[in-house]
């Protein structure tokens, strides 16, 4: 091992890679096809999940849409796996019921552990395939009265991220991976929701958004995009001034504050 060389190395990469997103910035993207793709959409019944299932079957998919049980002997080689079922209780930590406790780290987190393990194993076999997590903004940027959430949600971006360099390691370069952190959408999963950021997204941009992510391979999409900003200011800005930007994005929604669970 020689220490300049490796710097050398890590310096070319840096500047390489600089140069692939300027140069990106004039060539369209290419987008892959997902026609005939067996496509395993969780929580597909509503929101998200819905308008998703629906740009998969414009684009010629097949597709499993899962709610509660999962049967893989019933459905064959699923080759893109989208983690999108998700459940909150939003509420102060004392308020929130263990079984709420429960439910959102079984559902937000646990059971991407079940369906990927389930499905890896073919797409290791075969190199190919793409594992969707449906993560959320709060996976990154942390709120009152969403512990519980914040916390399933945090594990769902460490997954995704742990599992992305896990399949790197293996050579596994076939199997991609996207990790979509959207901020509040409108569709009741949070209720009431406002803030001074900006308004409360639409289903349809963050579907639009997850869709260009899968396509070009994006490994992290954030709605809105600036989002990532934020991430880097979190870094660089003194706790202080990061607690006084908080106040002024005021971010508001409906939540049980101040009854004590008794579970
Ligand atoms: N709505 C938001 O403000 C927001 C913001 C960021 C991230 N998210 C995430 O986006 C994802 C989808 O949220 P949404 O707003 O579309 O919610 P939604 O409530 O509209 O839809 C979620 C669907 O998942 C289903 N579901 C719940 N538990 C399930 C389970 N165990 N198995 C199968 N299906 C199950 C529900 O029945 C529902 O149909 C969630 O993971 C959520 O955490 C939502």
């Amino acid at each position: 091992m020689n220490p300049f060389l490796d710097l050398l190395l890590v310096l070319a990469t840096l500047v390489y890679s600089y140069l692939e997103a300027f140069v990106k910035l004039f060539i369209p993207v290419k987008r892959k096809s997902v026609s005939g793709e067996l496509v395993l959409i969780t929580g597909a019944g509503h929101g998200v999940g819905r308008a998703t299932a629906f740009e998969f079957a414009k684009r010629q998919s097949r597709l499993v849409l899962w709610d509660i049980n999962k049967v893989k002997k019933d459905i064959g080689d699923v080759s893109i796996l989208v983690n999108n079922a998700g459940v909150i209780t939003a509420a102060d930590l004392l308020s929130t019921q263990d079984h709420q406790i429960e439910r959102m780290f079984e559902v937000n987190i646990l059971a991407h552990f079940w369906t990927t393990r389930a499905f890896l194993p073919t797409m290791m076999k075969n190199n190919y395939g793409h594992i969707v997590t449906v993560a959320s903004a709060a996976g990154h940027f942390v709120t009152s009265f969403m512990v519980a959430y914040c916390s399933s949600k945090f594990a769902a971006v460490g997954f995704h991220k742990a599992l992305t360099e896990e399949l790197s390691t293996l050579g596994k370069d076939g199997i991609k991976t996207t990790c979509l952190c959207p901020v509040f959408i409108n569709t009741g999963f949070v209720k009431n929701p406002s803030t001074r950021l900006g308004k409360i997204l639409e289903i349809e941009e963050v579907v639009e958004a997850l869709m260009e992510g899968i396509l070009t391979n994006q490994k992290m999409v954030f709605v809105p995009s600036h989002l990532s900003f934020a991430l880097f200011s979190e870094m660089l800005f003194p706790e202080r001034t990061l607690a006084v930007l908080k106040k002024l994005t005021d971010v508001k929604f409906d939540a049980v504050v101040g009854q004590r669970s008794t579970q």
